[in-house]
């Protein structure tokens, strides 16, 4: 990988996609390009990582999200480490603080850090900051709040898919974007808003009001209480799961109701743009959000490919991390 790449990366922790410069996503989908290459070898490990700990720090149940970061760590040669709540010493009584410093003793270069509460991965970067400096957070979702690396690989699957050989951020200016669902509980929701808007798209939020504050539009989307003018020459859709253990109460008539309004099918998206694609982060209800049919047809349906770029973009990530880091050492050194 060429250093000028490596050497152009300037954070220490991903936390929040909120103050993303487009440079910065240029970077990361053109590194993550070239790990999709090494991915379609028939050897598909890099030695990058060697040496390198990275541990995974998951609070909350994930099945994508963490087998993608193992397998983007394994790739480049990691030694991994695995962290699941109901089998670690926090059903002791131990704080998520020190179950991070014990990861740190053990010499964790990387840790990747899902939870359900929106801040705790800032938590723990600052804790790790003042006991060491050499530690890198990554944010795998935290809450209502962020998950950056599903909105950076949600906009490597749009940008391949417009542009296969060299998937550019630049290629979404003037694009737009139809965000489905329920808006208000999403953290995919919130990091694709910030990435799409700074890489130019424009916009569109459709939800039950329930689920889509009107605030919203300060982060300069459109909102939309009902589902056509939302999709109205779409180039992407993206649908979303209703987060119903994030809701502390009734916020909807009925499954049944809520497909008839907002679920995304095949005769709806005649109303995008010719070339419309769908994508969703999963897991999926389907048949709530999006038809089974739509979700399994692979002519409009980006899904599988979102799950399959997601290992080359958490590879290209981990990569400028591990590197950074070793710049930052030698500097010191
Ligand atoms: C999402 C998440 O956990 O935020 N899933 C994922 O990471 N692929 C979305 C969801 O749970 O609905």
């Amino acid at each position: 990988m060429a250093e000028s790449i490596a050497s152009s990366w300037q954070r220490q922790h991903l936390l929040s996609l909120e103050d993303f410069r487009q440079e910065e996503y240029e970077l990361i989908l053109q590194t993550a390009t070239s790990f999709r290459e090494v991915l379609s070898r028939r050897t598909k490990k890099v030695p990058t990582l060697q040496g390198k700990v990275v541990a995974h720090l998951f609070f909350e149940p994930s099945t994508r999200t963490r087998n993608s970061f193992e397998l983007a760590a394994k790739r480049l040669s990691a030694d991994t480490l695995n962290f699941s709540p109901s089998t670690s010493a926090l059903v002791k009584g131990e704080t998520i603080l020190d179950t991070a410093r014990t990861f740190l003793a053990m010499g964790t270069d990387i840790m990747v850090i899902r939870h359900q509460h929106a801040g705790v991965p800032h938590l723990i970067a600052r804790d790790m900051d003042n006991l060491s400096g050499n530690v890198h957070i990554l944010n795998a979702g935290d809450g209502k709040h962020s998950h950056p690396t599903q909105a950076l690989l949600d906009l490597f699957t749009m940008c391949s898919y417009l542009q296969p050989e060299l998937p550019q951020a630049k290629s979404m200016a003037g694009k737009k974007v139809a965000i489905v669902g329920d808006i208000l509980h999403s953290r995919v929701a919130r990091s694709n808003i910030w990435s799409l808007v700074t890489n130019g798209a424009e916009v569109h939020l459709a939800a039950p009001a329930t689920l889509l504050p009107r605030e919203f539009q300060e982060l300069g989307v459109k909102v939309h209480y009902q589902l056509d003018k939302a999709l109205e020459g779409a180039d992407f859709v993206m649908t979303l799961r209703l987060q119903t253990e994030r809701m502390a109460q009734n916020l909807l008539p009925s499954l049944r109701e809520y497909h008839q309004q907002f679920g995304i099918t095949r005769e709806r998206l005649a109303r995008c743009s010719s070339q419309v694609r769908v994508l969703h982060p999963g897991p999926v209800n389907r048949g709530v959000e999006i038809s089974s049919e739509l979700m399994d047809d692979p002519r409009l349906s980006l899904i599988s490919h979102q799950v399959t770029n997601g290992v080359a973009v958490r590879m290209a990530i981990l990569y400028l991390m591990g590197t950074y880091a070793s710049t930052a050492e030698n500097l010191r050194n």
